[in-house]
């Protein structure tokens, strides 16, 4: 398939991508919190238990795996990526290896990641995936983040995304900036117009076809701890607006990270931007939180019941690709859930 359509099917109308890439020390935090041991065996069995669902058909175009996971073996004898192909969706891998501090400023961090990226894309190919991740983080304080990070980040992104295009994948081009602080929705606006900028600059000059890369950015939204909250109608014009200005339009898809919003929030706040989306944007979710926390809240309570771990996951991922047409309301999420 030509990198143009894989983007295109992972962002399809209806569909989104499931982050379930957490690495084992980030699942060792969502384990701990519903008091699941975390081994191997576990965090197979809950994303097994996911990727093998009815919401997966229905409404997941991708799955962002983890190192681990990609190279794992279901109980029903199928290979992880090979379940996940037989439900319909494109298998992903985040290839980067984590925010690490970044040298000479030392609140912020740079994804490290790029050395050996060459030779592990190509046995990832092997493997089953099409597509890949990499994050970028950016904190925002009084300071934050300072244009050494915003560079250092950008052309870390633009330098993986080029391998990633020559080893015939779709880099999922991620640069978060984080939700943490009391600033309010005009910085996080400002903060992100700057980073999507630069990304943008580097990509360029790294000659990547945008044309075969999806975006997953954050949406624009106060601070956490910011005391104006704002309405889904405010973060989806602003969000919307900063994405016009600021993505080129061969870009065919963008989907949001959930990024400590809830799952409710993350689901209204998509619906309002797709209910006001004007571009050719394939707009849609690439949630981790946002999709699987009912899921694993059920897990916690029962490894073994499918049924309901499925029941919780199916209703979110429904819920989500409504969102990713407009047609999402909070009824459906009380009429469903039922
Ligand atoms: P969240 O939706 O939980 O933010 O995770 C998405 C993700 O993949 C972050 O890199």
């Amino acid at each position: 398939m030509e990198l143009n359509e894989i983007a295109k099917k992972m962002c399809a109308k209806g569909k989104g991508i499931l982050a379930a890439d957490e690495s084992t020390g980030t699942i060792a935090k969502r384990f701990k919190s519903i008091n699941v041991e975390n081994i191997e065996a576990n965090r197979l069995t809950f994303r097994q238990t996911l990727f093998n669902s009815s919401g997966m058909k229905d409404y997941i175009g991708g799955v962002i795996l983890f190192d681990e996971t990609i190279r794992q073996k279901t109980t029903i004898g199928l290979s992880v990526p090979e379940l996940i192909s037989k439900n319909g969706a494109i298998p992903g891998i985040k290839v980067d290896k984590g925010a690490k501090p970044l040298a000479g400023s030392s609140e912020e961090t740079v994804t490290e990641g790029l050395d050996g990226l060459r030779d592990r894309l190509k046995e990832y190919y092997k493997l089953g995936a099409r597509f890949t991740k990499w994050r970028a983080v950016y904190k925002i304080g009084d300071s934050f983040p300072s244009s050494q990070s915003i560079k250092s980040n950008a052309h870390a992104l633009a330098r993986y995304a080029a391998l990633v295009q020559e080893s015939k994948m779709v880099p999922i081009v991620e640069p978060e900036v984080l939700m943490d602080g009391s600033h309010d929705i005009k910085k996080c606006y400002d903060v992100t117009t700057n980073v999507l900028n630069e990304c943008y600059n580097e990509l360029n000059l790294h000659k990547i076809d945008l044309k075969g890369t999806v975006l997953k950015p954050n949406m624009i939204i106060p601070g956490s701890d910011c005391k104006d909250q704002s309405s889904p109608e405010e973060i989806a014009g602003k969000t919307l607006d900063c994405l016009k200005k600021n993505v080129p339009s061969e870009v065919p898809g963008i989907a949001f990270l959930s990024g400590g919003q809830s799952e409710i929030e993350s689901s209204r706040n998509l619906n309002e931007i797709n209910k006001i989306n004007d571009t050719n944007f394939l707009i849609t979710f690439s949630y981790g939180r946002g999709l699987q926390a009912s899921a694993l809240k059920e897990f916690g309570k029962n490894q073994n019941n499918v049924e309901n771990i499925q029941k919780a996951f199916n209703h979110r991922a429904k819920m989500n690709g409504l969102s990713s047409k407009g047609k999402w309301s909070i009824n459906l999420e009380k009429d469903s859930a039922a």
